[in-house]
């Protein structure tokens, strides 16, 4: 025990005050450790907090099988054969019973539901649907599978290439590029009168090259003068290692897609890839927190949001809005019904 504890100071004496003092002070920092660790947990620093509403599509329901039935050869939900995942609703809360709802389809419904919310919503509460594409085949899958994902990551990954094919910042392989101009079928199919699902009011679409190049195919022939992709830093793949997750540098992104739109503030060059950490789960996840409080800060922001990124990305974007997991196939695409509340 130290030792001005153990003999009594006299009252009144200046140690004896502050013995007092500093007790209480410890007390008061003990408990205020002991409360923020229970019962107030830490205040974030995004503006929002971000959850998937249930009950709406496919995806999010635990019945619908992601992957089956054998992982090792996968066969992946064909959301083509489900009208991308819509769960057709017996009734949606802003469907009185005396309209006449027959004659809608199913995605007409839906939208009416969803641009309805604003009205019964109460402040600072925000529901967006946003379109997750991953892109088509690269250089680096086939290298991958080519290899094995454990030579891979250990090896063949922090190589630009082999000698015979490159995939640092890889482009998509022909197989890619079908897969991409697939989804633009599917999508034309889903955008026509007979099925009506709404068109995306904004598109945002990783630096990486094979999503440029996805982006452009898929989304190529629907309007492209009101096709306006914004190219965001936020959305690219895990960092870090891999020479396919760094990117090129601004003039060759500007180069390759002339008339999108590049977010201010892109560094000329790759700031973030480091060849000696491969970013984490919980780095990853921040990024992804960043790039939907800037979507959602924008509060007459369209509410249907295409994304066209990677499978890191939108693995990290399910686990930070709630959603269960949900691998998609290379050049695959899902729904995600997002319920956004603003911290404050
Ligand atoms: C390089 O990798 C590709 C698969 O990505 C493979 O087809 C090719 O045979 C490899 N080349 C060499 C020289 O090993
Ligand atoms: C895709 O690229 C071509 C050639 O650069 C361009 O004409 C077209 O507008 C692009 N598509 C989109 C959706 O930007
Ligand atoms: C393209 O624009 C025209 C006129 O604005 C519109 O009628 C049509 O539905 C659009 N097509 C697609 C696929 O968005």
């Amino acid at each position: 025990m130290p030792k001005f504890l153990s003999n009594t100071p006299p009252r009144g004496s200046s140690l004896y005050i502050s013995t007092i003092l500093l007790s209480i002070l410890a007390v008061l920092y003990l408990a205020s450790g002991f409360f923020s660790a229970t019962t107030a947990p830490a205040k974030p620093d995004n503006m929002f907090d971000y959850q998937t509403v249930d009950g709406y599509f496919m995806q999010s329901d635990p019945a619908t099988d992601p992957v089956g039935p054998d992982e090792k050869y996968p066969v992946y939900f064909d959301y083509t054969k489900y009208n991308f995942g819509l769960i057709a609703a017996e009734h949606y809360p802003n469907e009185g019973n005396q309209i006449d709802y027959k004659d809608r389809t199913p995605w007409q419904r839906f939208t009416s539901f969803l641009n309805a919310l604003p009205a019964t919503s109460p402040p600072g509460t925000q529901y967006r649907l946003l379109y997750l594409a991953r892109h088509g085949e690269g250089y680096h899958n086939v290298a991958e599978a080519f290899y094995g994902t454990k030579a891979w990551d250990e090896k063949w990954s922090r190589l630009d290439g082999n000698g015979t094919s490159v995939w640092s910042d890889a482009h998509l392989t022909a197989v890619g590029e079908q897969q991409a101009r697939d989804a633009g079928r599917f999508l034309t199919k889903q955008f026509s009168s007979e099925v009506k699902m709404p068109l995306p009011g904004e598109w945002y679409v990783s630096p990486l090259t094979r999503c440029l190049e996805t982006a452009n195919l898929t989304w190529d022939g629907f309007n492209g003068s009101s096709t306006k992709p914004i190219i965001k830093e936020m959305v690219r793949e895990v960092m870090g290692e891999h020479t396919c997750d760094r990117r090129s540098s601004r003039t060759v992104i500007h180069d390759t897609v002339p008339e999108w739109t590049i977010e201010d503030g892109f560094a000329e060059e790759d700031e973030l890839w480091r060849a000696d950490h491969r970013e984490t789960w919980a780095e990853h996840d921040v990024r992804s927190r960043a790039f939907l409080d800037e979507v959602f800060a924008n509060e007459e922001g369209s509410k249907i949001v295409s994304v066209t990124a990677h499978s890191g990305t939108i693995a990290s974007l399910l686990r930070v809005t709630g959603h269960r997991k949900f691998p998609l196939q290379t050049g695959g695409m899902m729904p995600i019904f997002v319920k956004a509340t603003r911290n404050d």
